[in-house]
């Protein structure tokens, strides 16, 4: 196939120099009806391609023209099967890929440290979720992901599991032996969903970890809009093998999708692939040179500690994505989310996470030498104002335990409910999801038993200002549990 063609972006310009007369949504008609600093803001050309389903532009819920040719490129690409093209990002993505394969009372391994994504599919479908615990840094304060012998465990107990789902690799771009683990699960004939929201790149790398597709998963949800050029809410779903079967995959995404599909979206999708297939090792061979100078340069700064290969060599730490950098700041005596903060204010830098011990740096292939040495800069500038003034910070990883489920989360958030103070919580069982966003992995999720561990976690987050959120009361106090039956006397 030509991967230098784009089918769809192609046609949607032809299709805008062609100037048609419109009767048609979007009512701006290429901008003339939109507000007009936002029109000369965005431009004439964005909003002349912002258009809709009609016939020489194809139809995402059933592609047979230029989308259905842009996801058969994608697919080559990626070394898939089948690519589908989300606007609903990864979380649509992976939705699709629960549902597809889950229906009502069906068993899904999954790792407990899952966006919420998961979670919801798994309310949605009616599914039984089986936790396997993800493996706990106790150096740095979060979790790695799933290993093979916890998924043979789980499958030994659940052998009639509908799938298992793995995050590959996780946000702080760790990987446990994919391969190894789509191999034992094969072995039981059970379809391998990949969570790869942070692994756009790694298709295209040999020195990355491999990607989804590469060990033989059947279904990957990847997020081209985080590191792979696309915009933001533009995801793709790759599918691969017998296991699955593409046309209900076609259904579910379509029943999940709007039918206002964004063709800016789809366009950027489009041109995405074309750059990654013609120039993803090379972009990506760029962020991980730059990755390597800025992760040297930070373990040369006082006070700092960014990992690398040091954490190889455990089950869950199989290999690592050196562009994702994960820098603990323990030893400033200040939390992460102060530095997330500090960096804003003092240097307009604006990081993807913080956590009480750690804040997360992307090197992408949108960074250069002089945005890399900017960050270095105000990180030694960071040192010299906390290192040796304040006291280190004690770690104490406090991630409770994972708390027991007691329903399954549907008939949890379907349960009556009623608000209790969070501080009195413990014992009852939860009816919705609590989360720190980012990276939007529940601290509690519907059905599971409240432990006064999980209230003085979820206390000690909100008292750091990190972001707690998920409950109807977005301040916490209070929190929709189960109403418990008291017997009649
Ligand atoms: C591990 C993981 N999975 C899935 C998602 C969802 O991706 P999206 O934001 O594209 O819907 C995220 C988002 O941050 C994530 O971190």
């Amino acid at each position: 196939m030509d991967q230098s063609s784009t089918p769809l972006f192609t046609a949607l310009r032809r299709h805008a120099e062609r100037n048609p007369l419109q009767f048609h949504i979007p009512g701006h008609k290429k901008g003339r009806g939109s507000d007009e600093e936002f029109r000369e803001f965005l431009g004439e050309n964005a909003l002349s391609i912002d258009l809709i389903n009609i016939a020489p532009l194809d139809d995402l819920h059933q592609p047979a023209g230029v989308i259905d040719e842009a996801q058969k490129l994608a697919a080559e690409a990626f070394g898939a099967d089948y690519t589908f093209f989300s606007v609903q990002g990864t979380s649509g993505a992976i939705m699709t890929m629960i549902l597809s394969v889950c229906s009502p009372g069906d068993k899904i391994i999954v790792p407990r440290n899952v966006h919420k994504s998961v979670l919801s599919a798994i309310i949605f479908a009616g599914a039984r979720p089986v936790f396997v615990s993800p493996v706990r840094d106790g150096n740095l304060g979060i979790d790695h992901g799933i290993t093979t012998s916890a998924v043979r465990r789980a499958l030994e107990r659940h052998p009639d599991a509908k799938a298992v789902l793995v995050i590959n690799p996780t946000y702080f771009g760790v990987c446990a032996n994919l391969r190894e683990i789509v191999d034992l699960v094969h072995s039981y004939d059970i379809p391998v969903l990949v969570d790869e929201a942070h692994g756009v790149l790694i298709h295209f790398h040999d020195e990355l970890p491999i990607s989804a597709m590469q060990a033989g998963a059947d279904m990957a949800a990847t997020s081209v809009h985080k590191l792979g050029g696309s915009m933001t809410q533009s995801s793709i779903l790759n599918v691969k093998g017998t296991r699955v079967n593409p046309h209900r995959i076609q259904t579910i995404f379509s029943m999940l999708t709007t039918t206002s599909t964004s063709y800016l979206l789809l366009a950027s999708l489009d041109t995405a692939r074309r750059n990654l297939a013609l120039n993803g090792r090379a972009m990506a061979e760029h962020a991980i040179s730059l990755a390597r100078y800025a992760r040297r340069e930070i373990n040369a700064i006082p006070g700092l500690y960014c990992f690398g290969d040091d954490i190889l060599g455990g089950e869950a730490t199989y290999s690592y994505d050196p562009t994702k950098i994960t820098i603990h700041v323990r030893h400033l005596g200040i939390t992460g989310y102060d530095v997330e903060n500090w960096l804003r204010e003092k240097h307009r830098i604006e990081v993807e996470l913080s956590d009480m011990y750690n804040i997360l740096a992307l090197i992408t292939p949108g960074d250069t030498k002089e945005t890399v040495d900017a960050l270095l800069q105000a990180l030694r500038e960071m040192s010299e104002t906390f290192y040796q003034v304040n006291e280190a910070k004690e770690l104490v990883v406090k991630i409770p335990e994972i708390p027991q489920l007691s329903l399954t989360p549907r008939d949890a958030f379907y349960a009556e409910t009623e608000s209790v103070p969070l501080a009195e919580s413990a014992g009852r069982i939860i009816a919705e999801f609590i989360y720190v966003y980012p990276p939007g992995i529940p601290i509690l999720l519907p059905g599971e038993v409240i432990s006064q561990a999980n209230i003085d976690y979820i206390l000690d987050h909100l008292h750091v200002g990190l972001p707690v959120k998920g409950p109807e009361d977005p301040s916490l106090n209070c929190v929709k549990v189960i109403v418990e039956e008291t017997p009649i006397s």
